[in-house]
């Protein structure tokens, strides 16, 4: 008889290969790896190969590209989402995709169990976990295994085990740091090593997509960005698809050293962790848009939408992505956007991106209020009433109260 399947997660790298022998062995389940390609590499040649050799019986590789980026950065990136005001969230939108990915293809090969390769200390276990128990709260029960956090196996246990397994391992050189990296075409994020010092300045070998300040172009280059409705769809002028803009603004930014993050973060399950992160094109697309925002939004719809976006940004963080609140805020949100539609020129240089100009169809900035020179409309006269009936009630408390106090 068949044994039973799981469906594994798969990166590619020594833990997920390790999880592949160590499910068969301690779960005595057939294991069919499912590799989702949601960008910024690494690359996936040879994953199917990898995963054979360590004795998956199937293995799957999906392109989520176009997906991840309009149904998961681009609802967060409308709703302003950046995580403590600074990381854009890039693994947190990843992982929802990849478990509803999982009970997919968990579905489709009628596996018993998922897995995935997350320790017991970080978030993603919580969005794994929380996303694969939601969106299979309908049919069969999925059990969950998380090798990582079951096996108490220390690095040496792990490259021992690799060994015993007969896995070939990467070689690293003696004084080669090895970080803890995710990555996706949102952006990289890197922990450990050295990086666990909080004082310590981040070593160059920490960044990949990023230059440093001192070897970027020494002229500033422009680049201007196109909206439609909050949704990024040109560069330069030129129309494009969304992982095509995103890809091209993370080589574009990341060549004048934007996009490095250096953050003391707040995880979910209670601890600080230092990270390192590179998010170029996030961090140009964020700030355009909100540029754009300035000029296409009253007031009040500034207000509020800020208001929302550390909301939203915590929903995606803590795991919370397949609830009706989220979708509730999208509704909101896609509301709110609905004439940000507009140009914004950026300039990037040394590791800064500054926004140099906005326009749009839309804009509610009106130059004949605004001008200080002959074309100006507006009725100064009219200010004085204003003045009067707008501080109204600040001169009857100061008459009536704050004045008797001191008297
Ligand atoms: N701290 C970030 C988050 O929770 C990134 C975690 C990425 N994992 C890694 N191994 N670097 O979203």
């Amino acid at each position: 008889m068949a044994r039973d399947k799981c469906v594994l997660a798969y990166s590619g790298g020594m833990d997920s290969t390790i999880s592949i022998v160590w499910i068969r062995e301690n779960y005595d389940l057939d294991v069919v790896t499912l590799t989702v390609d949601i960008g910024g590499g690494p690359e996936l040649e040879g994953v199917r190969e990898r995963a054979a050799s360590a004795g998956a019986i199937q293995s799957l590789v999906w392109d989520a590209k176009d997906e991840f980026a309009s149904d998961f950065i681009v609802p967060g990136l409308k709703a302003g989402a950046m995580y403590e005001d600074t990381y854009p969230l890039s693994t947190a939108f990843g992982r929802p995709l990849m478990a509803k990915k999982l009970v997919e293809a968990a579905r489709q090969v009628g596996a018993v169990a998922v897995a995935h390769g997350c320790t017991g200390k970080g978030n993603d276990q919580v969005r794994f976990d929380a996303g694969i128990k939601t969106l299979a709260a309908h049919g069969e029960p999925l059990r969950i295994i998380a090798p990582a956090r079951e096996w108490e196996m220390t690095r040496d246990e792990e490259k021992e085990f690799a060994n015993r397994a007969g896995l070939e391992l990467r070689e690293v050189g003696e004084d080669q740091r090895v970080y803890s990296i995710d990555r996706n075409m949102w952006g990289l994020a890197v922990e450990g090593e050295d990086l666990e010092d909080t004082w310590f300045e981040p070593p160059e070998d920490a960044y990949s997509w990023t230059q440093p300040a001192d070897q970027t172009p020494d002229a500033p280059e422009e680049v201007e960005i196109s909206f439609d409705q909050g949704t990024p769809v040109a560069l330069n002028g030129e129309k494009m698809g969304l992982v095509k803009l995103i890809e091209q603004l993370n080589l574009l930014a990341g060549s004048h050293g934007v996009g490095r993050v250096d953050h003391l973060e707040n995880r979910l399950v209670g601890i600080k962790s230092r990270e390192v992160y590179e998010t170029p094109a996030a961090i140009v697309l964020y700030q355009a848009l909100k540029a754009l925002e300035t000029s296409t939004l009253s007031r009040d719809q500034q207000r509020i939408k800020t208001q929302l976006a550390p909301t939203y940004s915590d929903l995606v963080y803590d795991g919370r992505w397949y609830t009706g609140l989220r979708e509730n805020l999208d509704a909101f949100i896609d509301s709110v956007m609905r004439y940000t539609t507009g140009d914004v020129r950026v300039k990037l240089y040394k590791g800064s991106s500054t926004v140099t100009g906005r326009r749009s169809p839309y804009s509610l900035y009106d130059f004949e209020l605004a001008t200080y020179s002959t074309e100006d409309q507006f009725d100064h006269n009219a200010a004085v009433g204003f003045i009067d009936i707008y501080s109204l009630p600040a001169r009857t408390q100061m008459k009536r109260q704050t004045m008797n106090e001191a008297r």
